[in-house]
């Protein structure tokens, strides 16, 4: 039975209206780490695994969840929406900023799962809030368009999940589009969809099995180190809005202004600024032997200066760099575990991935699982034909 068959017989179990359906995608991230939300760009892809919904309005003041994959049950009275405890505080956190956003809506059924694996850094909890808004808007008519949507995900997710984030999950999951990639500036959310011509490349996730939890602190952490280095390293460069008009030089030259760990971040984050700038070119002229070498110059700064990485990922870039197959390689999304995202040749991913799990499984004796990248559009409604 496929994801969404799951999801359609659960409903019909729980409740006899007839639901509407929809897909909200998981998102990989090409290049651009940690600089959504220090003011950069970001080049996200919506990709083909993600959660679905099956949600219908039930004329109560009351929203019932079941969540398929995890075999729970949670219904909850719309005037009592407050913080509660794992799964529960992503869907209630939409629906806290919808309230207080003054958005109004009635009471609905909700059963959702999906495939994306959780706590692997494709963003299953960005998948979770945008899709459920998603659903809201259409079921009554909210109007938000869906880089409303995102910012009220992003939100959400600031909300009682209570994680800092940027806005590139939130922002690629709702606004993806199949085969192609999203150029995002996260300061204008001005945005291109790029053609992505990998041709003989495959992009392949190798999941650390390392369970990445963003919500242990050190993800905030980091915001607050950054927004603290550029607070003083705005003393310095007055003329300065964000960290996009400071360049390396610049952090290296003010060194003493800063302590060793925050000198370290904001050196990473204005140097992964300068790199994504390049990497829009190179992916533009189809230069991808120049775009990998710069994911791997992102993982050494990811891994020495925001130190965000752990043994395990560092592990699996450094085993990537041994095959000429891989043109690039590195920690994607949060980190602290979850996947690295390679650029492998086509002709030869299955016998490299072979050889980098072998050794994986050697070193921590854990399978590595791998998977092959397909892209997909934004969260979107299915209808049936
Ligand atoms: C998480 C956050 C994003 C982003 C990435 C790191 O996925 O949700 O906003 O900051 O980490 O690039």
């Amino acid at each position: 039975m496929s994801t969404q068959e799951r999801i359609v017989s659960a409903f019909q179990q729980h409740f006899s209206t007839m639901p509407k359906l929809f897909f909200s995608p998981g998102r990989i991230n090409l290049i651009g780490e940690h600089i959504d939300y220090n003011d950069g760009f970001v080049m996200p892809a919506a990709i083909d695994k993600g959660v679905w919904f099956a949600v219908a309005a039930n004329n109560s003041n009351t929203a019932n969840f079941v969540s398929v994959d995890l075999k729970e049950t949670y219904s909850v009275s719309l005037n009592e929406i407050e913080k509660k405890d794992s799964w529960k505080n992503y869907v209630l956190g939409v629906l806290h900023v919808l309230q207080t956003n003054n958005i109004s809506f009635g009471g609905f059924d909700c059963v959702f799962g999906g495939n994306l694996p959780v706590g692997a850094g494709l963003s299953s909890s960005a998948a979770v809030e945008g899709g459920l808004l998603f659903a809201l808007n259409t079921i009554f008519s909210f109007g938000l368009n869906r880089i409303e949507m995102a910012k009220l995900a992003q939100k959400a997710e600031h909300s009682f999940p209570g994680v800092n984030c940027g806005i590139m999950d939130q922002f690629a999951s709702l606004n993806g589009k199949k085969d192609h990639v999203i150029l995002l500036d996260c300061t204008s959310l001005e945005y291109k969809h790029f053609p992505l011509q990998l041709e003989k490349y495959n992009i392949v996730l190798i999941n650390t099995k390392v369970h990445h939890s963003l919500a242990s602190g050190e993800y905030n952490k980091r915001r607050k180190q950054c927004e603290e280095g550029f607070v003083l390293l705005k003393t310095k460069f007055p003329e300065a809005k964000s960290f996009r008009s400071i360049s390396p030089k610049q952090v290296t030259e003010q060194k003493n202004l800063l302590d060793a760990k925050t000198f370290d971040r904001c050196l990473y984050v204005t140097e992964e600024i300068e790199r994504t700038q390049l990497a829009g070119k190179y992916l533009q002229e189809n230069n991808l032997i120049e775009f990998g070498k710069l994911m791997f110059q992102t993982h050494a700064g990811l891994s020495k200066l925001y130190e965000v990485s752990c043994n395990e990922l560092d592990f699996l870039v450094d085993e990537a760099k041994q095959h000429s197959s891989i043109i690039g390689s590195r920690l994607m999304g949060g980190g602290f575990g979850g996947c690295t995202i390679n650029l492998i040749e086509k002709d030869t991913t299955e016998a490299t991935v072979a050889a980098i799990t072998a050794a994986y499984q050697q070193k921590f004796g854990v399978a590595a699982e791998v998977y092959i990248m397909a892209t997909s559009d934004g969260t979107y409604e299915i209808i049936a034909n």
